[in-house]
């Protein structure tokens, strides 16, 4: 039976310093045509030194249950997608919950990386199947400056930060858009290929200086070449088991990692180039807040109209993968 599932208030947040492609270039050996032939990036937001992944969460939350009018005492789960949490305990959900001051809500962390927004979507429509009435506040929020190599000239241009928060229901009355569909997939024999570092593997006694796996490690060429595969596939599963071809697709919004993936996942689904979404120029790469942070400037560009299906889709650490289908009112 079909979960009726409704994002109401999509609202992004990131923080104001900016780094440009000059500004890396005063820090590693690259240059502004380097990074924006590769990557397509030319600017990525970092936050300040009072700011954790939490904080970024709280103000993106704050607009979402301004605008939809619902006070935190209302909610009944806060789910967080990150990967780069202020701890490894406790959650950024519950540390949302305190700032905000929810009320005893179910409260815990999706932890997949840059396809968290599509599984924390996936984990919303489940939550409403057992519990119609629930309000779900689902934040995304990364910090990745924090665990960026600042010598590794390889990963320290690609990564911004940033946060969206949305609140989820099952109610279509003042919602911006309905999740038709979602899809999620997982490799973990790949683990290898993207590691944020910092967890309990990295075996630090007190007073240790950390080494580079305490940081972001990736194996760029070989997740590329997978980051294009299993987007294009997942995109072409999620429209054949919903019956709907590419042309019926009003915007596809791919995660933001790179734009040389995006335009190679875009020509494998034979979709017009004005039919692709595209900020990551504006933010790098910022995991789970790329896709929602996507959505929010593609509807402010008025790139969205009533009726319009949206075809998402992201890749990231894990390896995790994931498509999904939103119809925006
Ligand atoms: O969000 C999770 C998913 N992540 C991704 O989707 C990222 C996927 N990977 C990528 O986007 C690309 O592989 C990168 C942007 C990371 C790298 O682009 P590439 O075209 O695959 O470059 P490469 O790693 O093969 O490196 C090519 C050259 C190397 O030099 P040599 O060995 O050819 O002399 C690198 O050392 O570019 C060099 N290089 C740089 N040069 C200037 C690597 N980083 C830089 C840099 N500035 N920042």
């Amino acid at each position: 039976m079909k979960t009726n599932c409704y994002i109401h208030a999509l609202c992004g947040y990131v923080p104001d310093a900016v780094l440009t492609n000059d500004d890396l270039s005063a820090m590693v050996d690259t240059n502004d045509e380097w990074i924006t032939s590769r990557t397509g990036i030319k600017r990525r937001h970092k936050l300040n030194a009072d700011q954790n992944a939490s904080d970024l969460a709280v103000e993106a939350a704050q607009k979402t249950l301004a605008q939809c009018g619902v006070k935190a005492e209302q909610l009944t789960h806060i789910i967080a997608a990150t990967c780069t949490p202020d701890a490894i305990s406790p959650s950024v959900a519950c540390l949302v919950g305190g700032k905000i001051g929810a009320g005893p809500v179910m409260a815990f962390d999706v932890s997949a990386a840059c396809s968290g927004f599509l599984y924390g979507l996936s984990v919303c429509r489940g939550l409403l199947a057992a519990d119609p009435d629930a309000q779900i506040l689902f934040v995304c929020t990364e910090a990745l400056t924090r665990r960026v190599d600042w010598t590794d000239r390889s990963t320290c241009v690609l990564f911004g930060d940033g946060a969206s928060a949305c609140l989820i229901n099952s109610r279509s009355d003042g919602a911006e858009a309905e999740l038709e569909d979602v899809v999620c997939r997982s490799d973990g024999a790949l683990h290898d290929l993207i590691v944020v570092g910092g967890g309990t593997s990295c075996a630090y006694a007190k007073g240790d200086s950390v080494d580079e796996h305490f940081f972001i490690q990736m194996q760029g060429r070989e997740v590329y070449k997978h980051a294009v595969r299993q987007m294009t596939h997942i995109c072409e599963e999620v429209l054949e088991r919903n019956g709907l071809k590419i042309d019926d697709v009003a915007l596809l919004v791919p995660h933001q990692a790179n734009l040389r993936i995006i335009e190679a996942v875009g020509s494998r689904l034979h979709i017009a180039t004005e039919h692709v979404f595209t900020n990551v120029a504006e933010y790098g790469n910022t995991s789970s807040a790329s896709v929602p942070l996507a959505l929010r400037d593609a509807h402010d560009q008025g790139r969205l109209r009533a009726g319009d299906r949206v075809l998402m889709t992201a890749f990231g650490s894990g390896l995790t993968w994931a498509g999904g289908l939103l119809r925006f009112f």
